[in-house]
């Protein structure tokens, strides 16, 4: 039904309406008590051998919400409510900021995929603290905030930025996540270079101690699939050295390989990052190096491509603890998480493994041998 409702009105309106639309469903179905735990009973993971623990956090299934869905917090209840056990809202900058000029969001459907520059649109991190101060969660939902650069604040001041951000929001933040990947920030991937992000994710991790006492918010780093083999060795080597808590491989990808020549030609020269389908091998790669690299001695999140339970449980086997999904959400529609919840359920079962955790790496363990 989702499916036919998406052809007859979503594919017709705009994306960034499309999305607008959905997303005020949402926020009003999980305002009224009788529909939200309605849905919430429908479509939460309750599978007992589902149950995760990702830097000490427990969790009731792996798969979660990626950032850049819910910017400023909104909807963390109605997100949750259709299943998505960790919501990761943002990318939060310093300052509020509009993002790029319209249009900015482009659906490939023939390739279910994405090509997005939104330019991290986002309240700011004053406000987006406060509303997540104010809030009085309905359903027990990890929730994890990612932080970026203002476009305006140059990049010498950069570090400063996120320290501002990590000091208003890691007290809301049940772990945090330095985003460097987006491909819609100029000079933002940069800081993926060890020299800039050494000082970056030290004094972010000095200012989340500073401002959260009584518990250590855990702190990820989110890097693009566009970064080189010895890139990636680099980055995972520095968060090990620096105590990081966990990586999220990937954010979207300025390269456009993984298309068919079915989309529309003028929208594949759209400049952003693509998402989605085209996106799933590279992202599942850069996951397994990372596992090769890391092995347990950090988290590692599996997001880029997820459409099915299959695909998720392809990243479990290759090294994810959790897994995220954004693109597919479009084109699926409110069973997505369900029905991956579910997927990875059965096939647990009929894995020779007996928890999820035994089944984290596996492939990538057996590859190595
Ligand atoms: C419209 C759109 C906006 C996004 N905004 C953000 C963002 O603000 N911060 C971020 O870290 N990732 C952002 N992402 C990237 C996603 O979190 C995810 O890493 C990427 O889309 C790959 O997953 P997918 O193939 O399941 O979509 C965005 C993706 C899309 C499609």
């Amino acid at each position: 039904m989702y499916k036919l409702f998406f052809q007859l009105v979503f594919k017709r309106m705009d994306p960034e309406r499309a999305h607008h639309l959905a997303f005020r469903w949402i926020r009003l179905a999980a305002r009224v008590p009788v529909l939200r735990t309605f849905a919430a009973a429908a479509l939460a993971p309750r599978y007992e051998e589902l149950r995760t623990e990702a830097f000490g956090l427990r969790m009731h299934g792996p798969f979660g919400l990626a950032a850049g869905f819910d910017k400023n917090a909104v909807a963390i209840d109605g997100m949750s409510m259709l299943g998505f056990d960790h919501v990761e809202i943002g990318t939060v900058t310093g300052e509020p900021q509009p993002g790029n000029p319209k249009n900015r969001l482009f659906r490939l459907v023939a390739d279910r995929a994405l090509i997005n520059r939104m330019g991290f649109n986002n309240e700011g991190s004053a406000a987006v603290a406060e509303r997540l101060a104010a809030r009085r969660p309905v359903f027990r939902t990890t929730v994890g905030v990612n932080i970026g650069k203002t476009k305006a604040v140059p990049e010498a001041e950069a570090v400063a930025d996120y320290v501002k951000s990590t000091e208003r929001l890691a007290a809301h933040a049940d772990y945090l996540v330095v985003n460097v990947s987006s491909p819609n920030t100029p000079g933002l991937r940069d800081l993926q270079a060890t020299e800039s992000l050494r000082p970056l994710l030290s004094a972010v991790r000095e200012a989340a101690d500073r401002t959260v006492t009584g518990r250590r918010v855990p702190l990820l780093v989110k890097i693009a699939p566009d970064l080189a083999d010895d890139d990636i060795d680099a980055v995972a080597d520095l968060a090990v050295e620096l105590g990081l808590d966990g990586i999220i491989a990937t954010n979207t990808t300025i390269a456009r390989d993984g298309l068919g020549l079915r989309s529309d030609a003028s929208l594949v020269k759209e400049a952003g990052g693509l998402s989605g389908a085209p996106l799933k091998e590279r992202s599942l790669t850069v996951l397994s190096r990372l596992y090769a690299r890391v092995g347990t001695r950090m988290t590692l999140v599996g997001v880029g491509g997820v459409e099915n339970a299959e695909d998720a449980w392809q990243r479990i086997l290759a090294g994810a603890t959790l897994v995220q999904g954004y693109s597919a959400f479009i084109y699926e529609g409110p069973f997505y998480a369900r029905a991956v919840h579910k997927g990875l359920a059965a096939r647990l079962a009929a894995s020779p493994y007996a928890t999820l955790a035994e089944a984290v790496g596996a492939e990538t363990r057996k590859a190595a041998q």
